[in-house]
């Protein structure tokens, strides 16, 4: 056996930088979520955690890149609920999401808002779904692409409202809130942890929010039950995820850097601020992770018939 630990087990890891792949743009939900936890985790791992934006296809060019590392704890992926839709989106997917990672831990639950540049008109969420009945044809929307939450959020506020509205893909929600805000394209479902700032700032004009109750964080917004709309109740949970086949040890390590990185006071007040919550303790797991992606995967197989992507 190698003395002090071979690289194959992992006994010695960390001892260089990690990457942390980032399946969207640079200053999105997922961007934001990954460097909150990057850094408390670097600390505690004693090496840095360089975040990675690889954009593109909803976040499927990224997890991809990540499924074909190698598999030494160095490349990581933080990903969200479209771990478990892509399957059903896309015919051809590179990766298998649950047979080509090993899950680290669940990182955060982000509700979603529904929001609209400022000079769209309607002000409330009856209002913006006529407005959206009568305009189906013209008004668009934005998305971070196939397989993001932007687009499942619209795919469930389609179902909702019983039209077919434009969608115009970005490679994130970043670049995307930025063209609502500048009025280029009219209307977004996106995550609190992206668009509260522009909310509190009157710089969106936001209509509900997929919580079953309100968000201290966000007071004044309706919840989409209050607002008419009780099936659109949405959770985007993101996980931390290495290759398949990447040593037990190292797991085990990046998944204590993980829950000390989450009880971190500052790490959690970031989150209540931005509308996220941390995962409860047993979910910070590979097994809490394994089983929401197993059980999200059949969920969403269910309510996605047929693949779009
Ligand atoms: C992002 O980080 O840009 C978002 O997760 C995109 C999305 O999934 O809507």
């Amino acid at each position: 056996a190698c003395s002090g630990g071979g690289a194959d087990d992992g006994a010695d890891y960390p001892t260089e930088n990690i990457e942390v792949i980032v399946p969207f743009s640079a200053g999105g939900p997922t961007d934001t979520v990954t460097r909150l936890v990057a850094d408390p985790m670097g600390a505690e791992l004693g090496q840095q955690m360089v975040v990675q934006n690889v954009e593109g296809a909803g976040g499927t060019i990224g997890a991809g890149e990540a499924s074909r590392a190698r598999p030494d704890g160095y490349t990581l992926l933080l990903h969200h609920i479209g771990m478990s839709t892509a399957p059903a989106l896309y015919e051809n997917l590179p990766y298998d999401p649950q047979a080509d990672f090993a899950p680290v831990g669940l990182v955060a639950e982000v509700p979603m808002t529904i929001i609209s540049r400022n000079d769209l008109g309607p002000t409330t969420m009856d209002e913006l779904a006529t407005y959206i009945q009568q305009n189906q044809s013209t008004i668009t929307y934005a998305n971070a692409g196939v397989g993001s939450a932007s687009q499942l959020c619209g795919l469930l506020l389609e179902r909702a409202l019983g039209v077919d509205f434009q969608e115009v893909p970005y490679d994130g929600a970043g670049p995307a809130i930025a063209d609502v805000v500048g009025g280029q394209v009219d209307f977004m479902c996106d995550q609190t942890t992206n668009t509260s700032g522009q909310i509190r700032g009157g710089e969106v004009t936001a209509y509900a929010v997929t919580t079953p109750e309100r968000l201290e964080s966000l007071p004044d917004l309706q919840t989409t039950a209050e607002a008419g709309l009780p099936d659109l109740e949405l959770s985007i949970w993101h996980g931390l995820y290495a290759p398949a086949e990447t040593p037990e040890a190292v797991i085990s390590k990046l998944e204590g850097a993980l829950q000390t990185a989450l009880a971190d006071e500052a790490v959690a007040n970031s989150f209540s601020d931005l509308g996220a919550t941390v995962p409860a303790a047993e979910d910070q797991t590979p097994e809490g992770l394994a089983a929401r992606l197993a059980e999200q995967t059949a969920l969403w197989g269910e309510v996605i018939s047929e693949p779009v992507g």
